[in-house]
């Protein structure tokens, strides 16, 4: 982290917006202060504005059992009807909301008329296969239509999405159907990945088979037909997707349910093994998903055309793909496969073919271009674009300067947005348009939202000074909960600093001008290509291998991907002469793969002898990460053994 502050203290350019910008930015200096002179009166402005309520809040926030929030509480609403059927009441039915392009080029697009169509059949068949308000649908899909007319048919008719990435294992995508009690999935037999069908449903025939309990709440699973390979059959259970929209009436009407009904849960890595349930609610989210998006792309729905590079499976994907671009009116690109194929220049083609005018992507994805060379865009047109977004980690000034000079054509604004899965919504920001842009760094709070950087005792630090990132006031987006686990709520995010600050596991620092710089996670959690995960969870993974006796699990540096995932093991002493090195890695590394997914593979694994703990046995990762990252040892008088790091450094070379 040290080498990281020093970069961003010398950086020193800086990038006013363009006055043609301005003039016609969405958001205003009205927008800014009115935020500032009324929080609660502004967002309840926000909200009425944004959204259509059929029955009107009259109450913005109950904040009197901090920290479980309720906004907006004596208002109904509808959120599929939000972005969908009240677009085309208001005659933008014709406007293109869904262009979709699948890896192999085929293509399929929707307008809000149709995709109107497709959710209300899709809200039907879920209603024939049974499913009520309340109930959890899993969703496990690659990025094809029936993704986001899945996820919204889900909302239309009150019951709770819960999208697993389709790159996780059957083992993860169990535990999340188990601990949500899930009563269908929604999968496709595959979907294009990297010039070939990747399968999905066996995940799915894996995960319900062997359940934690011997049993599945899993009644019905719906299958879409994508990649067209072979498919195992349970006739009493799996239902073709194609075949039951066949046979599904059309209208339906969407009802209104409670601002507080619950929309979504979303499953993130946290500091422990087991991934939480992130719990997001219906009016105050989107709320905070349709203000965000308007005001941060400076969306104009009319001409813009947007696209988010994100999957489904993030939460980038709900908020920036689905519920705010949709909510807007918006059109947007969506695509199903990797940026690079079948050839590098994939997504930049995609810019030039649809005429792409506002782009957000991850900063991993920047890097990897930039390492690619400049060559591969620069053969593409996209003058189509006037403004880019990045979201997932910092990026770094260098990536921030190239996505704006190569991929921008060097004047379009560079937004870079901080937020979490629990924020549900962007919560630091420039607004393009008014702010004077600094690369590396976030800046500044979205008007309505209230962050600080604290010291460890939460004393607001000083502009030029570092601490940990806190949001100090509820805001309409925030997490309502963990699933089925309040105290968890309570103890992660709302403890370390009293019930009614958020604490966000993130370093910042304040600059000269009291701009917020984010320095990476101060806790457990890993940042991989912009995914986050627990070293715990992949520890616990390790081993319940049975070569396995210890593991040990760090994010160490990495050029391209932020961070990348270093473990290092200490085999059983039965295994130590039985099993090459190699061998051992090799089935680790896979072990890894079938028990969460492709993402926390381990980069490297270093088989050792011991590990550095501290007298009262806890794992010094401090000291992993310097050997990980090949530099010196720090510290290292609080150890039991002071001899360990020695022994490991011979060990790892
Ligand atoms: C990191 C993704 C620096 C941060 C939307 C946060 C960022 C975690 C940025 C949340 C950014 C996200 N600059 N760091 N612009 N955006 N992060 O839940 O560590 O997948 O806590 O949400 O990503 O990851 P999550």
């Amino acid at each position: 982290m040290a080498d990281n502050i020093d970069n961003l203290l010398t950086e020193t350019r800086r990038f006013p917006p363009a006055p043609e910008f301005t003039a016609q930015a969405v958001a205003t200096t009205e927008l800014v202060s009115s935020a500032a002179d009324d929080r609660l009166a502004f967002w309840a402005e926000q909200s009425r504005s944004l959204l259509t309520w059929q029955k009107p809040f009259t109450e913005v926030l109950d904040w009197s059992n901090p920290p479980f929030a309720k906004w907006f509480a004596d208002g109904r609403l509808n959120v599929a009807y939000n972005c969908l059927d009240r677009h085309v009441e208001q005659g933008n039915g014709e406007r293109v909301a869904l262009h979709w392009e699948g890896e192999p080029g085929d293509t399929r697009s929707f307008t809000y008329s149709e995709l109107t169509a497709e959710v209300k059949k899709a809200a039907n068949v879920l209603l024939s296969l049974g499913v009520r308000e309340g109930d959890r649908v899993v969703i496990y899909l690659p990025m094809i239509p029936e993704a986001v007319i899945s996820m919204l048919a889900v909302a239309r008719i009150g019951a709770v999405h819960s999208v697993v990435f389709g790159g996780f294992s059957a083992e993860s995508l169990r535990a999340r159907i188990d601990d949500a009690s899930a009563t269908l999935v929604i999968t496709a037999d595959g979907g294009w990945r990297k010039g070939s069908v990747s399968a999905l449903k066996p995940a799915v025939d894996e995960a319900l088979e062997v359940s934690e309990h011997g049993t599945t709440t899993v009644a019905k699973v719906l299958v879409v037909q994508r990649g067209h390979n072979e498919v195992e059959w349970q006739a009493d259970r799996d239902v073709w997707w194609h075949e039951a929209m066949a046979g599904a009436a059309e209208e339906h009407v969407a009802e209104a349910f409670e601002a507080e009904h619950p929309l979504f849960i979303l499953y993130t890595s946290g500091t422990t093994g087991k991934p939480k349930g992130i719990l997001h609610t219906s009016g105050g989210y989107l709320t905070g998903a349709s203000y965000s998006h308007r005001n941060v792309f400076d969306l104009h729905p009319e001409t813009d055309v947007y696209w988010s590079t994100a999957d489904i499976g993030w939460i980038t994907g709900h908020t920036y793909v689905v519920y705010g671009p949709l909510a807007n009116g918006a059109t947007q690109v969506i695509y199903e496969g990797t940026p690079d194929s079948p050839e590098p220049g994939r997504w930049w083609d995609l810019i030039e073919k649809y005429r792409v005018t506002l782009f957000y992507a991850a900063p991993t994805a920047i890097r990897g271009f930039m390492k690619a060379g400049r060559e591969i865009p620069n053969r593409r047109d996209l003058s189509s674009l006037r403004l880019v977004g990045s979201v997932g980690e910092p990026i770094n000034p260098e990536a921030w300067i190239w996505y704006r000079d190569v991929i921008g054509h060097g004047d379009v604004p560079v937004v870079d947005t901080w937020w979490q899965t629990e924020t549900g919504s962007i919560m630091i920001s420039a607004l393009p348009g008014l702010t004077t842009l600094k690369p590396g760094s976030a800046q500044v709070p979205l008007p309505g939202i209230a962050v600080d950087v604290v010291d460890d005792q939460g004393a607001p630090v000083g502009n030029g000074e570092g601490g940990l990132l806190v949001i100090t006031e509820p805001w309409p987006s925030m997490l309502r909960g963990i699933w089925g686990d309040p105290d968890r709520y309570i103890e992660t995010y709302w403890s370390k600093f009293g019930r009614t600050v958020y604490f966000a596991g993130d370093g910042a620092r304040k600059d000269e001008d009291g701009d917020i710089w984010l320095l990476g996670r101060v806790d457990d959690v890993m940042n991989v290509s912009g995914h986050r995960l627990s070293t715990a969870e992949i520890e616990s993974a390790l081993v319940s291998h049975p070569i396995v006796a210890e593991a040990a699990v760090v994010g160490a540096a990495d050029e391209t991907t932020g961070q990348r995932v270093v473990a290092f093991v200490i085999l059983r002493t039965s295994q130590v002469d039985t099993m090459s090195t190699e061998d051992a890695v090799a089935a680790l590394r896979g072990h890894v793969q079938h028990e969460i997914g492709a993402i926390a593979k381990p980069h490297t694994i270093f088989l050792v002898q011991e590990l550095p703990k501290t007298r009262s046995g806890k794992i010094m990762r401090r000291l992993l990460r310097d050997v990980a990252e090949g530099r010196d040892i720090g510290d290292t008088t609080t150890l039991a053994d002071t001899s360990v790091m020695q022994i490991i450094h011979a060990q790892v070379g």
